[in-house]
């Protein structure tokens, strides 16, 4: 469908409002780590864990006490037989995690829980996350790291495991607290 001219000046006017620290946010690419927001990570402790492996870590940012750093490239680590928390860099590679955290998730005894935005339009969603086993938007913006403002983006949490639903792929909604 093509947008309508409403529809792209209400575009344009707020493209034109966002404020400049909010796009040097979205567009540095110190940016790309978006660290998760504490009390959401022990909501998903809770829910999905205890979980046993943080691939993405800087070495000091790590959510698990098993983790794998940068130098260590969680990307070529096996991850098998553990419950993985995943939240990646979000530059150009995230569709490298997603590849990845999907193909884990098919290995046995094994689950990865990711926190990425709800970018519904890209190639990566659509060829991994559309195969998860579970896939929930989360109801308002994320804090990431210790920013008091909100993150330009919706998040959403994917599950990718071995233990198949018999129902495909379930849809939910999360809340942030
Ligand atoms: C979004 S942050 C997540 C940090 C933390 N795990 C959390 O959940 O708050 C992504 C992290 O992945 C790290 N990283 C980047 N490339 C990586 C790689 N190839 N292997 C492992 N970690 C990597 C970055 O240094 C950064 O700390």
């Amino acid at each position: 469908m093509i947008p309508s001219r409403l529809a792209i000046e209400e575009m344009e006017h707020w493209e034109a409002q966002m404020d400049k620290n909010t796009q040097r946010a979205m567009f540095s690419s110190k940016s790309n780590d978006w660290g998760t927001p504490q009390n959401f990570y022990d909501k998903l402790n809770n829910s999905f864990g205890p979980f046993t492996l943080d691939p993405c870590s800087d070495g000091q940012n790590n959510k698990t006490d098993n983790y794998f750093t940068k130098e260590q490239n969680g990307l070529s680590q096996d991850w098998s037989g553990n419950k993985v928390f995943m939240n990646p860099p979000y530059g150009r590679a995230i569709k490298d995690w997603l590849k990845k955290a999907y193909e884990e998730g098919q290995k046995p005894n094994t689950t990865v829980v990711c926190l990425i935005p709800a970018r519904t339009d890209t190639k990566y969603w659509h060829d991994y996350v559309m195969k998860a086993q579970a896939v929930y938007f989360v109801k308002g913006r994320l804090k990431f790291g210790d920013s008091n403002n909100s993150a330009p983006f919706p998040s959403a949490v994917i599950v990718f495991t071995s233990a198949l639903s018999p129902f495909g792929t379930i849809m939910g909604a999360m809340g942030r607290e």
